[in-house]
């Protein structure tokens, strides 16, 4: 893996399965009555949210210390971004106080990508903008494997539905589920789908009913309000009448067939609550999945190469 990990361009579909083999083990060292090794003490990690988040910074936060290392947590509120100091000094005063690696949401595009040129810690992408969010990708990829007790996701057919114009996870995710053999489709208005589908892998569909029955599995994303500028479909009501998984829609499912979600979930908007707390949801398997996730890439970036112990 190389020094950062900004986009899953940077891992390909080797560096996906690596990564995947090693959050196993994590997995395993999670089970352990003591789920915590000494892989990275003496390492410092950063965590500089400029976007809210509950998941993602928790979960690298954890990640950290299970593997022993010091971590640092910066949000904007409270912070000298408030009287009007820059990214860049932002940054190169954290990288001052002596850091290994940063964890960096923020809502401009490329902004873990501009951090990395300034700093020498290791950078990690936690989600910029609308563009990408590569550890969402691999929890997503992991706990699918992990459900379906296979390494394997060839042929598996999976419907990513919502607002996926706006969607830094839906870039990261549909990507990485296409370069490890999943046939994907996108399924929303025309309003939220990308403007162009140069890099996105799989079809398009408008309509949600005739791809249900298709597939094995379901990823709802939430509609990204925060990047909108303008009205892009009539109402919630409409669009959750027509996009939502509703518990009548999720009964034209395959029986084995999963929903996922990223988080947070708009109940009663792209997902119906019976559906998210439903047998067919493997959300909070996803939740639990990203430390383990985040704590091999974590290791990949800092470990010295050694054994996880
Ligand atoms: N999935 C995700 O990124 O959630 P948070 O915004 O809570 O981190």
């Amino acid at each position: 893996m190389s020094r950062h990990l900004l986009s899953v361009d940077d891992l390909g579909r080797e560096g996906i399965e690596e990564l995947l083999e090693l959050s196993a083990s994590f997995v395993e060292v999670m089970q352990r009555e003591i789920p915590k090794v000494p892989a990275l003490r003496g390492k410092t990690v950063a965590s500089l949210f400029y976007e809210d988040s509950t998941r993602t910074r928790l979960s690298f936060e954890t990640a950290a210390k299970r593997l022993s290392a010091d971590t640092m947590t910066f949000t904007v509120g409270g912070s000298s971004v408030c009287k009007g100091e820059s990214l860049r000094d932002t940054v190169q005063t954290i990288a001052a106080l002596g850091v290994d690696a940063v964890v960096v949401r923020h809502q401009a595009a490329g902004a873990p990508h501009r951090i990395a040129q300034w700093i020498d810690a290791s950078i990690v992408n936690a989600g910029d903008g609308r563009h990408e969010h590569p550890t969402q990708a691999l929890l997503d990829l992991l706990t699918l494997r992990r459900h379906l007790s296979t390494t394997s996701l060839d042929g598996q057919r999976v419907a990513v539905v919502g607002d996926i114009r706006h969607s830094r996870v839906a870039r990261s995710t549909a990507k990485a589920f296409g370069l490890l053999g999943a046939e994907v489709t996108l399924v929303g208005p025309p309003t939220l789908l990308p403007e162009s589908l140069e890099g996105w892998p799989g079809r398009v569909s408008f309509d949600l009913d005739p791809v249900l029955p298709e597939v094995d599995v379901v990823y709802l994303l939430r509609i990204q309000r925060e990047r909108q500028s303008e009205a892009l479909f009539p109402s919630l009501r409409e669009y959750a009448a027509r996009y939502g998984l509703t518990v009548e829609r999720a009964r034209a499912l395959k029986p084995d067939a999963v929903v996922m979600h990223p988080g947070p979930a708009n109940r009663g908007v792209e997902i119906a609550a019976e559906v998210a707390d439903g047998p067919a949801s493997i959300i909070t398997e996803q939740v639990a999945n990203g430390v383990a996730v985040r704590m091999a890439v974590l290791w990949s970036l800092l470990g010295s190469g050694g054994a996880v112990a």
